[in-house]
């Protein structure tokens, strides 16, 4: 049986969820987004939980939590992400689901470097600030929230910030991802680019 696992990293943004959404389905694997831990102990947060308390006893159900996707969660997500036991209290969960029967895509931003170091792909997708921004207005306010350019443009640039400089599992390529912009990609580009590139590793 394989066991292969696909790690996808990147800033906020850049494709990964797609791109990740994608290549699972076409591989037939399972996929997680390890972004909705960190925004479920987030949100928990900002409801006054604890972040330690709330990363060590995180439910699956916690993972549908209907503000998940909201600026407001994400920033949390990205504040609670520096500490280093909520990272810790996460790890095992992530592992077990790399090693699942059948294959199995993680996006996020520690894949490739702290998760699965072993990964068998790795890919760091990335986009430029602006076209990261402008994609994520248009997904947000298609989704009804009330939100503008500028801000999400902010939120983009102080979450990148704050998860590049950080002490503990900061945001960067392995030494052996294969880098991936898409700037200047459609959807589909970037989904081809990716599946030809895990083809070729793989
Ligand atoms: O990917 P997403 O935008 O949902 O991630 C939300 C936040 O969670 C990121 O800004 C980052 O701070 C944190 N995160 C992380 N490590 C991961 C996935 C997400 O630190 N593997």
């Amino acid at each position: 049986e394989t066991r292969i696992t696909i790690a996808i990293d990147g800033p906020a943004a850049a494709g990964k969820g797609t791109i990740s959404k994608a290549v699972a389905q076409q591989l037939g694997f399972a996929h997680l987004d390890t972004g909705l831990l960190y925004r479920a102990v987030g949100a928990k947060t900002l409801s006054g939980a604890e972040a330690v308390d709330a990363a060590t006893s995180l439910q699956s159900e916690d993972l549908e939590a209907d503000n998940l996707r909201t600026p407001e969660v994400a920033q949390a997500a990205s504040k609670v992400a520096v500490i280093a036991e909520v990272r810790a209290a996460l790890v095992d969960f992530q592992r077990a689901f790399a090693r699942r029967l059948g294959g199995a895509v993680l996006d996020g931003r520690d894949i490739g470097t702290v998760i699965c170091p072993n990964a068998d792909v790795k890919l760091f997708v990335t986009a430029s600030a602006e076209v990261r921004a402008e994609r994520r207005y248009l997904e947000l306010s298609g989704n009804g929230l009330d939100v503008s350019r500028d801000e999400v443009l902010a939120d983009v640039k102080a979450r990148d910030e704050r998860d590049m400089n950080r002490a503990e599992a900061p945001l960067k390529p392995a030494d052996d991802a294969v880098l991936i912009d898409t700037s200047n990609l459609t959807i589909e580009e970037a989904v081809d680019m990716a599946l030809a590139t895990i083809k070729s590793r793989r």
